[in-house]
């Protein structure tokens, strides 16, 4: 049975009092492991060690939105795997179409990202999905195949036990247009058969592969009621307790159907 994961991507937004309020209003409404749901909040990288101070002792985890490859040395600006943990983070998203889009990152460069992610022993959320141009082209599955490929090159069924996917569709990010339960399941079904293809069925049916793209708490419950969506990344809609709890209480509805 794979566990539900709400995971809030706070972007480049909050502050440290903002954050610190939004994180503790988490912290004191969030599921306990016996509810089948996990919580992730994902802060900018300032904020990482005092949010992880805000959630200490709650089931809420922190996790960081980017990471760079390099364990040390002179990468001006870049953050490496062991500071994340220093600081308390336990997973890291990676690949995140904003990433992908906006600063210019590759395959290559993500697939590099997500092996260090790994091996320094985070679970790496790795974020995939298509434009709406590749939509409307009919290449959904093709970039998924590029991307996942991309990004999965040289990792083991093993290296990858913690992985989680993230099926954003580009179209549906911040945009306030949701992909339908029946895109979204057809998407998230083609990335779980592309898994068993990939590695095997045992280990694509205990991965967890969240749907993304202007989840809110309207849409939530039947987005992850979905047979193959295991939970939602959440952008705009995690940056307020009174929109985020909804949305890990839709979960918490489904996990104890
Ligand atoms: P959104 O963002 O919920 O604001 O669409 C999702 C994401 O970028 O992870």
């Amino acid at each position: 049975m794979r566990r539900f994961l709400v995971a809030g991507n706070w972007k480049m937004n909050t502050n440290r009092a903002s954050g610190e309020a939004l994180a503790g209003a988490l912290a004191a409404a969030a599921p306990s492991p016996e509810d089948g749901v996990e919580v992730l909040v994902c802060p900018p990288f300032p904020y990482l060690a005092c949010i992880g101070d805000k959630v200490s002792g709650s089931a809420v985890a922190v996790g960081a939105q980017d990471v760079y490859f390099e364990p040390e040395g002179a990468f001006t600006g870049e953050v490496a795997v062991n500071m994340l943990k220093d600081v308390g983070c336990q997973f890291v998203l990676i690949g995140h179409s904003e990433r992908r889009h906006v600063l210019g990152e590759t395959d290559e460069i993500i697939n590099k990202k997500v092996k260090a992610g790994i091996a320094g022993g985070l679970q790496v959320v790795l974020c995939v999905g298509e434009l709406l141009s590749d939509r409307e082209a009919g290449q959904t599955e093709s970039v998924l195949d590029t991307q996942m490929a991309g990004a999965l090159a040289d990792i083991s069924a093993e290296d990858a036990k913690d992985l989680v996917i993230a099926y954003e569709p580009v179209w549906a990010i911040g945009t306030g247009v949701t992909a339908s339960p029946e895109q979204a399941e057809s998407a998230h079904e083609y990335l779980r058969k592309w898994i068993a293809n990939r590695y095997d069925s045992s280990f694509s049916e205990q991965i967890r592969i969240l749907y993304g793209g202007s989840v809110k708490a309207d849409n939530a419950e039947v987005l992850m009621g979905q047979t193959n969506v295991d939970g939602a990344l959440v952008g705009g809609a995690s940056l307020k307790p009174e929109l985020f709890i909804p949305i890990i209480d839709a979960a918490r509805k489904l996990a104890s159907a």
